[in-house]
């Protein structure tokens, strides 16, 4: 938390709280509205499976763990696992070894629809120990046993050494919590009240910065605990092409400017209703 004093304009609240997605499968669901998304990840699956490539192959008799950070509730995740999975298993059998079990786990924060996700995982193949092939072969259906959990990956996920490939895909940039001094009127990072960095001060943008450095650090600690030894990462995150962090190009203009325009008629309208 910020603070608390007259110079802090806004009460740093805890992201991991508020933050989700739009559920449900509505006209303005994730779900429904994330094929940009879908579009990005599916020009990248040759370097998924290129990373893939260099996973080691663990003995059949254990599951092999596939975690998506980040995972939302739309059916872009389950179409990942479902690649990452579909990609081992021919790994394994090209390397002449039976496929083991897979698990896959669907990570987001406690806030998202788990609810919706859950409602669009095909059905398990795996009925009554029917084998690896006939899963692979049963159109429709997932050759994987599936969980979600909830939590931030800025924390600790998982046991340790239990997780064979971590994927996480445009998760990454939301950050932990807004840097306290973006906040504080006496701080040169003060951003005025604004909600995006387009535009800002060095110092807000060092802080913001900062505040990345410190929560990616976080992350990768966990993971590296909690990865297989062999195992592998693959992180989809997003970009800009200027070096200025405080020019975030197009995306700045559409994710800035136009939240920031909604979030001042919203403060608007909350006095006007009393
Ligand atoms: C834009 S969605 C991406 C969903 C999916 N990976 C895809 O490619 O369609 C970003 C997701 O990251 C999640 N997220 C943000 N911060 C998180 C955190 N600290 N821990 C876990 N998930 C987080 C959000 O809740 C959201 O569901």
């Amino acid at each position: 938390m910020a603070p608390m004093g007259d110079n802090v304009v806004v009460s740093n609240v805890n992201l991991e709280k508020l933050l989700s997605m739009k559920g449900g499968q509505g006209e303005a669901s994730y779900a429904n509205n994330s094929q940009a998304q879908a579009l990005h990840a599916r020009s990248m699956l040759h370097l998924l499976e290129e990373a893939l490539d260099s996973v080691h192959l663990s003995s059949p008799e254990v599951p092999f763990v596939v975690v998506d950070l980040g995972c939302s509730c739309g059916s872009n995740t389950i179409y990942i696992v479902d690649v990452i999975i579909k990609h081992m298993v021919k790994r394994y059998e090209s390397s002449g070894y039976e496929p083991p079990e897979f698990s896959a786990f669907f990570s987001d924060l406690p806030s998202n629809d788990f609810n919706t996700l859950f409602q669009l995982l095909p059905p398990l193949a795996n009925n009554g120990g029917s084998s690896m092939e006939e899963c692979l072969a049963s159109n429709g259906h997932r050759s994987y046993f599936a969980a979600g959990v909830p939590g931030s990956f800025y924390r600790r996920l998982f046991p340790a050494r239990s997780i064979d490939v971590f994927h996480s895909a445009f998760s990454l940039h939301w950050l932990s919590q807004m840097p306290e001094s973006v906040l504080d009127r006496r701080s040169t990072a003060y951003n005025k009240g604004r909600v995006f960095i387009h535009g800002a001060s060095d110092s807000s943008a060092n802080a913001y910065k900062k505040q990345f450095q410190t929560d990616l650090a976080k992350f990768l600690r966990a993971r590296s605990i909690e990865m297989k030894r062999g195992g592998s990462m693959f992180l989809v995150c997003l970009g800009r092409t200027s070096v200025d962090p405080t020019d975030q190009g197009g995306a700045g203009l559409l994710f800035g400017t136009h939240f920031q325009d909604a979030w001042d008629d919203l403060v608007q309208e909350v006095p006007s209703q009393h």
